[in-house]
């Protein structure tokens, strides 16, 4: 990117030219990449852009609400209450693959519908330039790229910050004054909890990975990573009082990355891991263990799916 004020110009026209006098809804995920693109949509063709949130219950904790604060001030953001939809669509579905493939028919149709009601026959995404290299060499289906169903009911699809590199889109929300919540916010994948999940995506394990992010997220956030999750990998034998129990094993993973094509898995005090482990299995009776995940990428990648 050359300029971030010249970008900024340019991408907004751009966007003003692709979608005319016509609406366009924008799917919002809450994290820096929707968020820009909703704010230069917004600069370009304001109140005929409706932001759409669906609420797919695999987002982080207290998502639904921070998205409900931070765009207050578009009148027109519809929030969709799509949890059981998704659950329904993920019930028995174990292939990482298939499961992206279900995440992104489901959001599609979601933004079919909201796109009717709101007349809109343009769909902006924040899809950014790692997404559409990963997705075209096959590594894996981004949910916003090559998850979307072969039939779409848009007239077109508009990616202003496709180009673009993680940095550089911070770099943009800074520049478009967004708060520091959202322009400094860790990545979290379009999927969300989904692929934090092995396996079945159940109520359950979902309820496990939504707290133990949350965890620790707070826990690393003096050490800067990149990115830092958990994700609910399997179950092992435990003791919690005087029972063996059978219980979730809980993989902790933060890792240092410019731009998320390669990452390094972060040297994290043994205090501030010890201090993880204790309240993840702490505060969920149903944990029994807790790793910590030292695999750069490559080999492994970010997400576990
Ligand atoms: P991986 O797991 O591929 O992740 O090493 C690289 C970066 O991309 C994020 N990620 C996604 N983002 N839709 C997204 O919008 C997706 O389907 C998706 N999968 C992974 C991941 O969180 C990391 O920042």
């Amino acid at each position: 990117m050359v300029d971030v004020d010249e970008f900024i110009t340019e991408a907004t026209a751009e966007i003003e030219s692709e979608i005319g006098e016509e609406n366009a809804i924008i799917a919002l995920s809450g994290g820096v990449d929707s968020s820009v693109a909703a704010a230069l949509a917004y600069r370009a063709i304001g109140d005929r852009l409706t932001p759409v949130y669906v609420d797919t219950g695999l987002m982080r904790k207290g998502e639904t609400e921070a998205i409900r604060e931070t765009f207050d001030f578009m009148d027109s953001l519809r929030v969709v209450d799509a949890q059981d939809r998704f659950l329904d669509a993920l019930e028995g579905v174990t292939d990482p693959e298939e499961k992206r493939h279900a995440i992104g028919e489901g959001f599609i149709r979601e933004f079919e519908r909201e796109a009717r009601e709101a007349d809109a026959d343009y769909l902006v995404q924040g899809t950014i330039y790692p997404d559409r290299i990963e997705s075209e060499g096959n590594i894996k289906s981004h949910h916003n790229v090559g998850g979307l169903p072969e039939v779409i009911d848009f007239e077109g699809i508009v990616e202003p910050v496709r180009d673009l590199y993680k940095d550089e889109v911070r770099e943009v929300a800074r520049a478009l004054d967004l708060e520091e919540v959202v322009s400094e916010r860790m990545p979290f994948p379009g999927p969300g909890l989904a692929v934090r999940i092995l396996g079945e995506v159940t109520e359950e394990k979902l309820t496990v990975a939504r707290e133990a992010c949350h965890i620790v997220e707070e826990e690393v956030a003096d050490h800067d990573p990149w990115q830092a999750f958990a994700a609910v990998i399997g179950k092992a034998t435990g003791v919690k009082g005087d029972n063996r129990v059978h219980g979730w094993v809980v993989a902790v993973r933060s890792v240092e990355s410019r731009d998320g094509m390669t990452a390094r898995a972060q040297d994290l005090p043994w205090e501030t891991l010890q201090r993880i482990q204790s309240r993840i299995t702490g505060e969920n009776d149903d944990v029994a263990r807790v790793v910590y995940d030292v695999t750069h990428k490559p080999p492994a990648t970010i997400e576990y799916e």
